[in-house]
């Protein structure tokens, strides 16, 4: 279908929830996609952090075709290898303990949230039921994780929120300290807040969370929905702070284009959840878990140091642009801020056009190149960026 007839079917059936870019996709391959009418785009934006191994990579097509005309999918009343498979090089991965599949970043993060409840409940009593989570933070768009969540942008509309959350500046040790009481369960953090503009939260304000976890006896959960599998350049970010979580959330890159989620339990909550308190029919699907396996056999060390020398390549061509005033974030998950009067979403509009697809993070613009992003494709994309921003008014 072309592009004009199916942006006026979409819009005529689909609601009206995203602020659509003027693209359609009709195929990718590696780091690059097409429109029907063959339009190319180098892509820096993997759906979003989630086609960590690009469009189409053979390895992972083929996990997931074999596996689907195998077995699609089996309920969890049922052993299925794929899924104990993946749980298990997760859990061999970050030395936690146990891990719960569902669906989404989302519905990962409700499910650390239920667990820390009940942690808090069946120690300290049910009065031990806040979490606290950071200003500026996203945590998804359910009605506990939009609680979560610590941008006031998100809570319209949708009142009564979930009582029991506090945010608490991030990098402020003094506020967080005298946020922390008797009633707190978890204080729950990205170590990147993507969403909220590509900023990495400061080693002593993290290793801060992991003390006050430890001597309060409060879960640290490290929702590493955006910065997990690979994306910052460790497999998951947390890694470069040197602490260690209780409970880590995965989805986007995990799956690497298959809806997946997971919570990662360390050994203090590891029994929390039992049969009957969580679940969901979709979670661990093997088709999902298949791909995923091919994820975590991918990105070993070497991948790692890979991706770590494109960050630094890219964050230093950046720097060299004209009408760039700055340039955050970690690894491959980067945000460019962008001289006065220059307006990202335009920015990103007009590289659209040239051929090059960017994200916009608040008044950044965004980079979530696929892990496997090559040299060529690197440079096509920043000439066509480069080349904007010098145009642009
Ligand atoms: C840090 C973080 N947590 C949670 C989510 C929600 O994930 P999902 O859209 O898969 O529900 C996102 C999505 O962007 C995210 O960046």
């Amino acid at each position: 279908m072309k592009h004009e007839e199916l942006k006026k079917l979409d819009r005529q059936s689909i609601l009206g929830t995203y602020a659509r870019s003027d693209v359609s996709i009709q195929r990718g391959k590696g780091a690059v996609c097409w429109s029907e009418e063959g339009k190319r785009y180098v892509d820096f934006t993997a759906g979003i952090g989630v086609n960590a191994l690009g469009y189409c990579d053979p390895q992972w097509v083929e996990a997931v075709a074999k596996q689907a005309a195998t077995l699609q999918h089996a309920s969890n009343l049922y052993y299925t290898e794929p899924c104990a498979l993946l749980a298990e090089k997760l859990t061999a991965k970050t030395g936690l303990r146990k891990v719960f599949f569902g669906n989404s970043g989302a519905e990962a993060n409700e499910g650390a949230i239920k667990a820390a409840r009940k942690y808090g409940h069946e120690k300290y009593g049910v009065e031990r039921f806040e979490i606290i989570s950071l200003e500026n933070s996203f945590h998804g768009r359910t009605m506990a994780t939009v609680s979560a969540t610590g941008q006031d942008s998100f809570h319209r509309y949708f009142d009564p929120f979930l009582d029991g959350f506090r945010h608490v500046p991030a990098n402020d040790i003094e506020k967080l300290r005298a946020a922390v009481s008797d009633r707190t369960c978890a204080i729950m953090a990205e170590m990147v807040q993507g969403e909220g503009g590509v900023i990495p939260l400061s080693a002593p304000f993290v290793q801060e969370i992991e003390r006050l976890c430890a001597e309060k006896d409060v879960l640290f959960i490290v929702d590493e929905v955006q910065t997990g599998i690979g994306r910052t350049g460790k497999f998951f970010a947390y890694e470069h702070f040197g602490v260690k979580p209780d409970i880590v959330t995965a989805a986007k890159g995990l799956g690497s284009g298959l809806p997946i989620g997971a919570i990662i339990f360390g050994e203090k909550c590891e029994t929390v959840l039992a049969a009957g308190d969580h679940g969901s029919t979709f979670g661990g699907n093997p088709v999902v878990c298949a791909g995923g396996l091919v994820v975590m056999e991918r990105i070993d060390e070497v991948f790692l140091e890979a991706v770590r020398g494109k960050a630094a390549y890219i964050t230093e061509q950046l720097r060299k642009m004209e009408g760039v005033s700055d340039v955050g974030g970690l690894g491959l998950m980067l945000g460019v801020s962008l001289a006065e009067g220059k307006d990202a979403k335009a920015v990103v509009a007009a590289c659209a056009e040239k051929g090059a697809l960017f994200l916009t993070a608040k008044e950044k613009v965004r980079l979530l190149p696929p892990l496997v992003i090559g040299k060529a494709e690197i440079d096509e994309g920043l000439a066509i960026l480069a080349e904007t921003l010098a145009t642009f008014e």
